[in-house]
This record gives structure tokens, sequence and C-alpha cells, in this order.
């Protein structure tokens, strides 16, 4: 683990100030007035975290969407990696995955229906099995239940693995998960990258996190067991009342960063941040699918229903619906024409 950051502290010196329940008065200096991370967040130290990120294995999965964006009455389709998909559910509520396209006259299968058990052609008729047919293999597809996953070896290029690799997860009772997706014109990397700096949060979202310090980070030449990235953040609900938390950020796989709350309010709970790539826009720069799931835990009771979350939470659940995607997806984006101009300067 790297050093201590200068406004770092240890994790059983975290007291939140007095406040309402779990929220507390943030007491948060103005914009201008806090202290610049800009030192500490060297280019060297992200850069080596994102290398090794990337070199961790993936199996060839793919996050293709939440899971409940495939459903029984329609198939659901995306273009993953440049290969164009279609997902639909059995009878059994059984997830398949095959290519989008009919293997008779290219239709798309997007708009085909779903008949017992099997995705039919509106065009012909042509009937797809799970097991698929000659010509019209399915990919291996896998339902951790909260996302979608494909895995599709031909693009990977890896050694293939029978599960995608999954980060820490709260355990499955009294979970609550939300997942919402949005499009960038960048490459997975640059989405991992955005989240590998954690020392942005609290000068580019002061809307949504304030006293941010960052405890620790790991060295450019950190051992796999100390990668990790810890955090103390407030999530800011109002303009002086917020929820201090500690988070930990890992990345379990190269296409996927995980933020876990390892302390304060809604311990155990994660922000999955998978970046699944597309393919190319009508001007071949690539677009990236940023596919976000929220996973609370919380032994609060009445938990499991929605509209009793702990409001403390609800920032955590509210994460992907606010200015705060929009600002990362642009640092992202940014980050991806930097690069894209280096290579052709
Ligand atoms: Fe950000």
């Amino acid at each position: 683990m790297g050093k201590l950051g200068p406004k770092g502290s240890a994790l059983n010196e975290h007291k939140p100030r007095a406040g309402i329940g779990p929220l507390s008065r943030l007491g948060a200096p103005a914009w201008s007035d806090q202290e610049p991370t800009w030192r500490d967040a060297k280019p060297a130290l992200i850069g080596a975290a994102l290398r090794r990120a990337q070199a961790r294995p993936s199996g060839n999965w793919y996050v293709l969407a939440a899971s409940r964006e495939i459903h029984g009455g329609k198939p659901y389709g995306r273009v993953v990696a440049g290969v164009e998909v279609v997902a639909w559910r059995d009878a059994g509520g059984g997830l398949h995955v095959g290519p989008g396209s009919c293997p008779h006259l290219d239709a798309p299968l997007c708009d085909a229906a779903v008949h017992e058990g099997s995705i039919v052609c509106r065009w012909h008729g042509m009937r797809l099995p799970p097991g698929g047919r000659p010509g019209w293999l399915t990919y291996p597809a896998y339902d951790d239940g909260v996302l979608a996953w494909v895995r599709l070896d031909a693009v990977g290029g890896e050694e293939p693995l029978a599960t995608p690799v999954l980060g820490p997860r709260p355990v499955a009772q009294g979970k609550l998960a939300t997942v919402a997706t949005v499009l960038g014109r960048c490459e997975p990397q640059d989405v991992l990258a955005n989240r590998l700096d954690p020392w942005h949060g609290g000068w580019f979202h002061p809307y949504s996190f304030t006293n941010l310090s960052v405890i620790s980070a790991p060295a450019v030449d950190s051992s796999e067991a100390d990668d990790r990235f810890l955090v103390k953040v407030s999530f800011r609900l109002a303009r002086d009342l917020g929820v201090a938390v500690h988070a930990a950020f890992s990345c379990p796989e190269p296409r996927t960063i995980t933020m876990a709350i390892v302390d304060g309010e809604g311990t155990g709970s994660v922000v999955e941040t998978h970046a699944t790539p597309l393919g190319p826009d009508e001007r071949g720069r690539p677009r990236t699918a940023v596919i976000e799931a929220v996973i609370i835990q919380s032994d609060r009771p009445g938990f499991d229903r929605a509209h009793l979350v702990a409001p403390a939470l609800r920032p955590l659940i509210g994460w992907a619906a606010k200015r705060l995607w929009r600002d990362d997806i642009a640092y992202a984006e940014r980050r991806y024409l930097v690069r894209s101009r280096s290579r052709l300067g």
C-alpha cells in the first residue's frame, strides 16, 4: 500500500460529525478552498494501475446489459466489440445469446419474436433455438443476477473462462440493485482511467462529493494484494448534509472497476462500473457503453422495498442518473481524444 495522503487517516479514526441519523453536517470548504489534488494524482501511478487492470484475465466475457433488460417477450439486440448479438430468455428464464443477424437473409434478430424458448425470424419464420443451428451458433452466456454477460472468444482472444470474473458483491439478503447505462465515444480503458483517478471527485463533482481524501493508493509497482485505492468521502445530499463513508476502488478484470463501501452507511454496498466496447461510430470513433450497477446492502428494516430505503443511501442509488455521469463521460472522451491525437501527431 502506498503512503498516506496529506489528509490521510486510519479507518478507525473515522467519526462522522453530528447530524441526523446517518447524515452528517459536512462543514465542507468552498470549492476553490479545497486542497488541490493534482500533486497526488500522479499520471504514472494512474497509468500503472490501469496497465495492471488491463493485464488481468477477462476470459473473453463482456457485460451485455442489465439482467432485467432481457425479459420474456422480446429479444434484446446490441453490438458488442463489433459483433452484433441478440439475447433472449427461454421459458425457464435461462439466458441465451446468439449472432444478431438471421443466417437466412440477415434480418435483424432484435426484431424477431420469442416463441416456445426459441427466437423466430419475422422475415421468413426461421426458428433459432438456444442450441443454435448450422451456420448460427450461440455464444456462452451468463446471468449473475444483476448483469447479463456474453463470451466472445473470437474478439477477446484470451484463454476462455467458464464464468466472468466478478468482484466483491453484497450477500444476497437485503440487496437492492439498479443498473444504468451511458454511452461514450472512447475506449473501455478511458472509462477505467477516469475511475482510477479518485482525486478528481471533490474538484470535478463537488455537487456529489466533498471532503474527499485518498487514504492510500497503490504504488506504481504494487502487488496484487495491495492493488486498490482507499478513499474517504462524503456523498452530498444537500448543501451542508451528507453521508460519510470509506470506499475501496479495485479492478477485478480489465473492463470493470468496483467501488465498495468498506466503512460507514451501507457498508458492503458496491458500485460496479463495466466498460463494454461496442464498435466504431459512423466516423470510425470507438464507442463504449458504461454499464453501472449499484448494489446496495443495508441492515435497516424494510430495506428490500425501494421506497423505504434510508434516505442516506439514495445518493448511491441515484448515482447513475446524475450529472456525475455526464462529467465522467466527458473526462473519458477527452482522454481518448488526447490519446488519439498523440498517436496521429
Ligand atoms: Fe468522476
